[in-house]
C-alpha cells in the first residue's frame, strides 16, 4: 500500500470528528450551491475540484452510488471516468482487480470502487496510487451510504445519542447495515433489529458491537413482552450507567423505560438477492398501518434504496418519509468526501489512524501457506485475485483471552483454528498470544495433517 494515501473501505476508517467534518463541509455545500427551491438538492457548481478526475469502477450494478459521486465530482467542477459494465472492460478478459485499480490510478485522482466479493475495497488500496473510496463491497461495507444516512439524520434535527433506531429486513446481507451498526454505536444511538427470519446480522457483526464498540445487549425476555418484532437490542454503554443513577431502576425496569419510548428512526433494507438463493417467506413489509402504532408517530423512514416491495409507495407522501431526501443527500456529502480526500493538505489525507487504530498485530502469510479466510465469499476467493492476495488477519483478542483472527479484507472473524511451526513442520504448539514469525495457521487439525505437519499435542485454550 503507497504510504499516506488515505483509502475509505470502512466506515472505521474515520474518525467521528472526521465524520462531523464531512457534515460541516456538506452543509456548507447545501448553504451556499443548495436549490432555493428544493433544500436538500444542490443546483449550482463550483471549481473546488477543477483538473481532477474520478473514476467509478463499478462491477455491480448501481444507480444512486455511483451518479451521486460523478454528480458530486461534477458540481465540484471535477471530471469523471467512468467503467460501470464488467462485460465491456478487461475484467471480461480476465484483469484481476488489483491490475485495473493500479493502472486506473494513473487516470484518476480518486477512485470509487464497487464490487460483488467482500473485501474488495481493501484489496484495491493495496495496489492503488490514490484514494479508494469504497461504493460497496459484497455484504462487508458501504460507508459513504452511511455518511448519507446519518447526516440525513442530522438534517432532521435528530442527534445520534439515545436515539432510538429500528432496523429491519436483510441484516446479514446489508452492507448499508453493517457500516451504519458501527456508526450509530459510536455515536451513542441505541440499535434494535428486526431482521427477516434467518437474515440476523452477521456473527462477527454482533461480536464487534459488543466487544469493541461496548454495546450492552438485552436478552429477548427482557424486551419480547412490551415489543415482539425486535430480535436484538444493542444498548449503548453510558446509558444503564446513566439510569442506574435513578434510585430504585435497574437495568430491566431501564429497558422497559427505553422501549416504551417512541422509535425516531426506522431504517428499513431491502432483501439482497444478488447474495442470497431466496427469501424466507416472511420478510417485513413497512406501510402505513404498520407504523400507526403511537411509538412511530414521530418515527423518520430510512432506506438506502432501491426498494422492491418491503416498502410501501403509499408511505411517500407520509411526512415521516425521509427516504428520498436521504438520496437526494448523496450529492452534497460525496462532494464533501471528495474535496477533503483530493486536498491533502487540509482535508482528510492527514489522518492519524481512524476509530479503530488500537495497536493490532498482523499476521501475514503467502496464500499458499496455512489457513485462508473462512467467508467463501472474501475476495481472497476470488479466482482472479489469487496472485494478488495474502493470508492476512488481525490478531484480536477474543473472550477469556482466547484469540481470533480477523481477515484484514472483509473483516469477518475465525475463532476455531490450529496454531503450527513451519520451521519444525509441528501444529498444536503453544497457547494463544506467542505467536512468532514461524506461526502458521491452519483452519484445524486435519488441513495441519495435510499440508505434512505433526500433532506436538499443546492445544489452545
Ligand atoms: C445499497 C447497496 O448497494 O448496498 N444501495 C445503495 O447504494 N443506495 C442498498 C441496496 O442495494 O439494497
Amino acid at each position: 500500500m503507497a504510504p499516506g494515501i488515505r483509502h475509505i473501505a470502512s466506515i472505521n476508517d474515520l474518525t467521528n470528528s472526521e465524520i462531523e467534518r464531512i457534515f460541516d463541509v456538506a452543509d456548507n455545500y447545501l448553504d451556499s450551491l443548495g436549490d432555493p427551491e428544493f433544500k436538500h438538492r444542490i443546483g449550482e457548481s463550483t471549481d473546488k475540484a477543477k483538473g481532477r478526475i474520478l473514476a467509478s469502477l463499478f462491477y455491480e450494478p448501481s444507480t444512486r452510488t455511483r451518479l451521486s459521486f460523478e454528480s458530486a465530482m461534477l458540481r465540484l467542477g471535477g471530471q469523471i471516468v467512468t467503467s460501470a459494465d464488467p462485460a465491456t472492460s478487461s475484467v471480461a478478459k480476465g484483469e484481476s482487480l488489483a491490475d485495473s485499480v493500479r493502472v486506473v490510478s494513473n487516470y484518476a485522482d480518486v477512485i470509487v470502487l464497487r464490487h460483488p466479493r467482500d473485501g474488495a475495497a481493501r484489496l484495491a488500496a493495496e495496489y492503488a496510487n490514490v484514494p479508494i473510496i469504497n461504493g460497496g463491497d459484497g455484504a462487508h461495507e458501504h460507508p459513504t451510504q452511511t455518511l448519507c444516512d446519518l447526516f440525513t439524520l442530522r438534517r432532521e434535527n435528530k442527534h445520534l445519542k439515545d436515539l432510538n433506531v429500528a432496523i429491519s429486513g436483510d441484516l446479514r446481507g446489508s452492507r448499508t447495515i453493517h457500516s451504519f451498526v458501527y456508526a450509530l454505536a459510536r455515536f451513542g444511538a441505541n440499535i434494535m433489529l428486526m431482521p427477516a427470519k434467518g437474515m440476523e446480522l452477521p456473527a462477527h457483526v454482533d461480536a464487534r458491537l459488543r466487544e469493541e464498540f461496548n454495546c450492552r445487549t438485552v436478552p429477548k425476555e427482557k424486551y419480547q413482552r412490551e415489543n415482539s418484532a425486535i430480535d436484538a437490542l444493542y444498548v449503548t454503554p453510558d446509558k444503564p450507567h446513566q439510569l442506574s443513577l435513578i434510585p430504585n431502576v435497574d437495568i430491566d425496569e431501564a429497558v422497559d423505560v427505553k422501549l416504551r419510548k417512541k422509535i425516531d428512526v426506522f431504517y428499513v433494507t431491502r432483501f439482497q438477492k444478488e447474495r442470497w438463493a431466496q427469501a424466507s417467506g416472511d420478510y417485513p413489509k413497512i406501510d402505513a398501518k404498520f407504523l400507526k402504532e403511537a411509538k412511530y408517530a414521530e418515527t423518520s423512514v430510512l432506506h438506502p434504496l432501491p426498494r422492491v416491495g418491503e416498502l410501501d409507495v403509499s408511505l411517500d407522501s407520509d411526512s415521516r418519509a425521509v427516504y428520498f431526501r436521504q438520496a437526494a443527500y448523496g450529492v452534497p456529502i460525496r462532494m464533501a468526501l471528495i474535496d477533503l480526500l483530493i486536498h491533502s493538505k487540509d482535508g482528510l489525507a492527514r489522518y492519524d489512524g481512524g476509530f479503530d487504530a488500537t495497536g493490532r498485530t498482523l499476521y501475514d502469510r503467502p496464500n499458499s501457506v496455512g489457513m485462508r479466510c473462512a467467508n467463501p465469499n472474501c475476495i481472497v476467493h476470488d479466482p482472479l485475485e489469487r496472485h494478488y492476495t495474502r493470508n492476512k488477519f488481525w490478531l484480536m483478542a477474543g473472550n477469556e483471552g482466547a484469540q481470533r483472527l480477523r481477515c484484514i479484507y472483509c473483516e469477518s472473524d475465525i475463532e476455531e483454528y490450529v496454531v503450527a511451526n513451519s520451521k519444525k513442520h509441528e501444529f498444536n504448539v503453544m497457547a494463544d498470544g506467542e505467536h512468532t514469525d514461524d506461526t502458521v495457521f491452519f483452519r484445524n487439525e486435519e488441513d495441519a495433517r495435510q499440508a505434512g505437519y505433526r500433532d506436538k499435542g499443546k492445544k489452545r485454550a
